[in-house]
């Protein structure tokens, strides 16, 4: 299998390269582990040709506007829409797209209302095809391993990665390989990634792993590595941030707040940050805030016990699953958006992460776990001053409710969080299915006692 190549047929040459994050080392090659031939570390993508091409801001908006009226499949895709930022293609009918992106921005008032920050706001990324942020990441990196001429894709995931990579693989006619750690994903996203054809693996491990054994395998076998770690990814997450900037009409927000797991995700809206800024498409920089759930807090260690400076790993452990990650692969390019956009990096506890999950769904929008460390987060950094009321706040939700159902009805049952005492604080959010006979008064009975308590 070649080495990927930023020549390889139907890309054109010279629109982007393979930069080193440690060494600075740029090539227009990677290897399938995408690391950088020298000194080993992560790679990404730059675009040296943006400062000849001199790409106006005022004319970039107005294209982007623009394609949206047309219906050509790589215009409806809320990421390919953006591809002026993004590696070229040509032709475009080469691309493998769902239509992800065009995620709503919602304004969430009744959690304004808790944490105290009037201009509160929802980026849904769950409403993405496959119903996470993953999908605007895989339609690009899906995409470049076809042309690459793989045939077979891989990850390890915590769920939400595989069922998109999944879905994108058979999109586009190519074989998924997926390994998970066993017991440790939701139903759900194992479910899709079993509809949409993986080779699906349950490893006795968890998801560090799962990642380590894929990153010998792709040295070792003609599989593409769809992870995080794959720049790829980076460049189609990067849309979440152009995406929401235009839905805000270029007001820049004061804050963004991401969960943080493997830390793909803030990497790449931190990059896209760093990029609209560089071209003038925004005056200035939002901070960029990542949470992580108390189990699994490897980045808050690291900036806490080496000041960013050494990798703290943890053994991780978190009800929020998608997020159940020790040992992030994108740590150092989290600590650099934290630093460049002067970001929070904040832990929250079990307890903490079930009662804005419940929040988030008196919404009526609702979201997964792992997202909801974003609103318990805010609490914290409203708390400890970093977040002013009068300042206004993007919350991204990274997956769907519907993503891990046995989490939410184990809370509204009361049997997710075991301590009782202290989750007692929790129970004006449960709503617990009722079980009665099949008469009318029963549920007549039950209407009139839910209207006394509301
Ligand atoms: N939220 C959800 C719903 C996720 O699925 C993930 C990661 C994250 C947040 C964290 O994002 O890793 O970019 O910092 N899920 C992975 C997976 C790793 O395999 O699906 P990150």
């Amino acid at each position: 299998m070649p080495p990927l190549s930023t020549s390889a047929p139907g890309v054109r040459p010279t629109t982007f390269r393979f930069r080193c994050i440690s060494c600075g080392e740029q090539n227009d090659r990677a290897g399938q582990n995408f690391r950088c031939a020298h000194c080993s570390d992560l790679l990404e993508i730059t675009y040296p040709h943006w400062k000849e091409s001199r790409l106006d801001p005022q004319q970039l908006k107005s294209i982007w506007r623009e394609r949206r009226l047309s219906h050509s499949d790589v215009d409806l895709s809320g990421v390919w829409r953006f591809r002026d930022l993004l590696p070229v293609l040509e032709p475009r009918e080469q691309v493998i797209t769902l239509r992800e992106g065009n995620t709503p921005l919602y304004e969430l008032p009744h959690c304004a209302n808790i944490t105290g920050v009037p201009r509160l706001f929802a980026k849904h990324q769950g409403l993405n095809p496959t119903g996470s942020f993953k999908d605007a990441g895989m339609t690009v990196a899906a995409t470049f391993a076809r042309l690459a001429g793989f045939r077979w894709v891989a990850c390890a995931s915590t769920g939400n990665t595989s069922a998109s990579m999944a879905a994108y693989a058979a999109r586009g006619g190519l074989r998924s390989l997926v390994l998970v750690p066993d017991g440790k994903i939701s139903w759900s996203k194992l479910s899709q990634a079993l509809d949409y054809g993986a080779v699906t693996c349950q490893l006795r491990t968890d998801f560090d792993g799962c990642l380590r054994l894929l990153q010998e395998l792709v040295l070792r076998a003609p599989v593409y590595q769809l992870n995080s770690i794959n720049p790829f990814r980076l460049e189609g997450q990067k849309t979440l941030a152009l995406e929401l900037l235009e839905q805000l009409d270029w007001q820049v927000p004061d804050h963004i707040i991401v969960p943080g797991g493997n830390l793909g995700n803030s990497s790449a809206i931190g990059k896209a940050l760093v990029e609209m800024y560089d071209l003038g498409l925004i005056s200035r920089m939002p901070k960029l805030s990542v949470i992580q759930a108390e189990g699994a807090n490897a980045l808050v260690r690291t900036l806490r016990e080496t000041k960013g400076k050494r990798l703290v790993s943890v053994q991780a452990e978190t009800r929020a699953t998608a997020i159940r990650i020790g040992n992030p692969a994108s740590w150092k390019k989290a600590v650099h958006v934290l630093e460049t956009t002067g970001g929070a990096c904040e832990e929250v506890t079990e307890i903490e992460i079930a009662q804005a999950k419940a929040e988030i769904g008196a919404e009526g929008i609702g979201c997964e776990p792992a997202s909801a460390v974003t609103l318990a987060g805010l609490k914290k950094l409203v708390k400890n001053g970093f977040v002013k009321p009068e300042e206004s706040v993007v919350l991204v939700l990274t997956g769907n409710l519907l993503k891990d159902p046995d989490y939410t009805i184990d809370f509204h049952r009361g049997e997710l969080i075991k301590n009782e005492s202290a989750s007692a604080g929790l129970n004006g959010l449960r709503r617990p299915p009722i079980i009665l006979d099949a008469t009318l008064d029963a549920v007549i009975r039950t209407l009139e006692q839910a209207e006394k308590t509301s």
